[in-house]
């Protein structure tokens, strides 16, 4: 099995990548050179494509790592305001301080703890709140087995109109795998990922494309969104 980051086709991506600026350029390259992990080339400018067609004001992420990607939507979206959660103490300390000093940190709400916790609390906090202060984007980039939790708090506070991506869904390749070291490895992810998958598919109020670029994404959009 040939796995998405030796594909020689993240190379040719990444050579034809251009950064949003040259303060996130460095980042990444900090990011990547101490193995944090952060959204493929490909996967940035897919979301900035969507990002850049349909207009966020409010984006949920779930996984901020270092916060790239949260500086990521924040550079390229100036009035949006993005909610990101982390639970790693490490991760959440590099973050905040990434955050911290940038002037686009200031739009940027970030929330340390697991995520079904704090998801529970902005349902509590947004259960009768009218669609101007919902989330019209969400980017869900965190525990792989966990991606249906996620989803479900997730849909309870976004828009009828609002787009709902999840990374990684292809696990880097181990998706596929029957048997073999990293099927046994990550076998937990793999089931719940699947499941995940399905159950997206048995939902007939959602439309759900499946992109294999990257490590794979699932862009989600409510079909009957008036009704919602
Ligand atoms: C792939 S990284 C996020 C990368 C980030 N979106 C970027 O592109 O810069 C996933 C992050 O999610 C965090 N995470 C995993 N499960 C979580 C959970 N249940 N609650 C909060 N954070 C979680 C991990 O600690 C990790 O830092």
């Amino acid at each position: 099995m040939k796995y998405v980051r030796d594909m020689p086709f993240k190379e040719f991506v990444d050579s034809h990548h251009k950064a949003v600026d040259e303060d996130l350029a460095d980042l990444r390259r900090s990011n990547e050179d101490d193995s944090v992990p952060l959204i493929f080339t490909e996967t940035e400018e897919i979301l900035g494509l969507l990002i850049g067609l349909t207009h966020p004001s409010k984006i949920l992420e779930i996984g901020t790592a270092h916060g790239y990607s949260s500086l990521f939507f924040a550079k390229k979206l100036p009035d949006a305001r993005i909610t990101t959660i982390e639970r790693n103490p490490v991760m959440a300390e590099y973050a905040g301080a990434e955050f911290a000093s940038r002037e686009e940190g200031e739009r940027i709400d970030f929330r340390f703890g697991d995520a079904e916790g704090i998801l529970d609390k902005l349902v509590e906090d947004l259960s009768d709140a009218d669609d101007s202060e919902k989330f019209d984007f969400v980017f869900i980039d965190a525990a792989k087995s966990h991606y249906r939790e996620f989803f479900e708090a997730a849909e309870k506070i976004c828009t009828g109109n609002a787009l709902i991506v999840c990374d990684n869904i292809l696990l880097n390749g181990w998706i596929l795998e029957a048997d073999g070291k990293d099927a046994k490895r990550h076998r937990t992810s793999i089931k719940y990922m699947k499941k995940f998958l399905e159950y997206l598919r048995q939902r007939d109020d959602l439309e759900v494309t499946i992109l294999t670029g990257a490590d794979g994404l699932a862009i989600i959009r409510f079909i009957n969104e008036k009704q919602r």
